[in-house]
């Protein structure tokens, strides 16, 4: 699962449409975590796409990762300025890759 004290534990190692990436990051096997109110774990994204039909402001958009051992797509945050904190993307994700800090 997604470390939920990622922003203590890593550091933010680049930015991506406007969101920040926190590393390690080492392409194309290791992409680190994408977000940081709504946070996915790239390196635990199996693209299940569960969050993606479910998120209902259309947070995440899909990015191509060619060459990840787990998925050759992962959920990208890429509107997480909108999220309402429902939480439904946490709970629907069957690898819990997804951290969204509501506090
Ligand atoms: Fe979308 Fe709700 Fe997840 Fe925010 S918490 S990204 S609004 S599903
Ligand atoms: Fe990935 Fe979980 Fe969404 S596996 S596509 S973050 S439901
Ligand atoms: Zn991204």
């Amino acid at each position: 699962a997604i470390d939920p004290q990622f922003h203590e534990n890593r550091d933010q190692v680049d930015e991506h449409e406007g969101h920040s990436v926190w590393g390690p990051v080492d392409e194309p096997e290791e992409l680190g975590i994408h977000g940081t109110h709504v946070a996915v774990d790239f390196d635990i994204c199996l693209a299940d796409g569960a969050c993606l039909e479910d998120c209902p402001v259309d947070v995440f958009e899909w990015v191509d990762t060619p060459g990840h051992p787990e998925s050759e797509k992962k959920a990208d945050p890429t509107h997480e300025a909108q999220c309402i904190d429902c939480m439904l993307c946490v709970d629907v994700c069957p690898v819990d890759a997804i951290d969204v800090d509501a506090g």
